[in-house]
């Protein structure tokens, strides 16, 4: 199967219900989908998870399944074969890229670590299979907080890729982590000019934010949290209207869960009035229909990589359930 484009070509009838035929192929194959909330609301529907990225790392430590169909992107997908090596994990888009994980190259980040003797190395999982297998603990904006205040106050700690995330933590924890210079392309974009102006047209909505976004954008958030925080303070809240700062595949559960709630996605810094995710876009309920029919394209690792990478995943696993996360 020629899978030079990342994904394999084919022509679909267009009379086929995409739907069923994805539901059939499921439980002929065992097969599961998980699906990141940035994706279109097609695929959440036909998804059996639908979460951030714990919940979602979460699920494939406990799932059954001969295969994982991942709807998110590269790194995501690749946590899921680390934790259920057993499994066929499909991705529908080989593309599906970070840019955050692609802010952080092994080498340079081996040598970062080695011009830090003594510094414990927590990793954002937004990142590759080989940086986790150079780090201490893996964390997700759900539980980064926790896990760096598990250590004592006088712990030098290393925190990667993401530095929005690590100034936001060090905020909050008064640690001084030292930060690695990455950041993610979609949540460094909003215009503070364009959410200002918003603010003031809608003054009684409510500023929802991630922790990926810039300091100067996250000073003007009433909540900032992982997506699935965001989704339960809406859910939760008895406000009526948001203006969402992430990616806005978001908002199709947030409306889903509160029909009577108005959610407004936050513009960038260009002429578009959202802020898609080039890569988690990517995915279509057509690459997931042929990606389940013939199993490809599949994410295959190298073993002892992948025995590395478990270490700090399965330590963050521990400590979320203990925090009971
Ligand atoms: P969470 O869904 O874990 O908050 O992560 C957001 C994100 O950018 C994933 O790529
Ligand atoms: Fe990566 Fe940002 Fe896209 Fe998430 S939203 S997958 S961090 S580029």
């Amino acid at each position: 199967m020629n899978l030079e484009k990342g994904y394999i070509e084919k022509k679909i009838d267009p009379t086929l219900d995409l739907f069923k035929e994805i539901s059939h192929l499921k439980k002929e194959k065992n097969a599961i989908i998980l699906a990141h909330y940035y994706q279109d609301p097609d695929i959440q529907d036909i998804a059996d998870f639908i979460g951030d990225s714990l919940g979602l790392a979460q699920q494939a430590a406990k799932s059954n399944a001969d295969i994982i169909l991942f709807a998110g992107v590269h790194f995501m997908a690749e946590t899921a074969k680390i934790l259920k090596p057993k499994a066929k994990v499909l991705i529908p888009d080989l593309n599906a890229g970070c840019s955050l994980a692609d802010s952080c190259p092994p080498q340079k980040f081996s040598d970062f670590i080695q011009s830090h003797p003594h510094h414990v190395v927590l990793s954002y999982i937004n990142c590759s299979a080989d940086i986790k297998a150079l780090t201490d603990i893996i964390v997700t904006s759900s539980n980064a907080v926790q896990i760096v205040e598990s250590f004592p106050k006088d712990q030098k700690i290393i925190f990667a890729p993401d530095k929005n995330l690590g100034a936001y933590i060090n905020k909050l924890t008064g640690r001084n982590m030292i930060l690695w210079n990455g950041s993610c392309e979609v949540h460094e974009i909003f215009s503070l000019e364009k959410l200002i102006q918003l603010k003031a047209q809608h003054p009684k909505a409510i500023t929802l934010a991630h922790p990926e976004c810039e300091e100067a954008i996250l000073q003007h958030a009433d909540f900032i949290g992982s997506t699935s925080a965001l989704l339960n303070y809406s859910k939760k809240s008895n406000d009526k209207e948001f203006i969402v700062l992430t990616e806005p595949g978001i908002i199709y559960q947030m409306e889903k869960a509160s029909p009577d709630k108005t959610f407004i996605p936050a513009p960038p810094n260009n002429n578009c009035a959202c802020n898609n995710c080039p890569y988690m876009k990517l995915n279509t309920l057509e690459k997931i229909y042929i990606a389940l029919k013939y199993e490809q394209p599949e994410i295959l690792m190298d073993e002892v990589l992948m025995l590395k990478a478990k270490q700090p995943i399965d330590k963050m696993l521990e400590l979320s359930a203990k925090f009971g996360l």
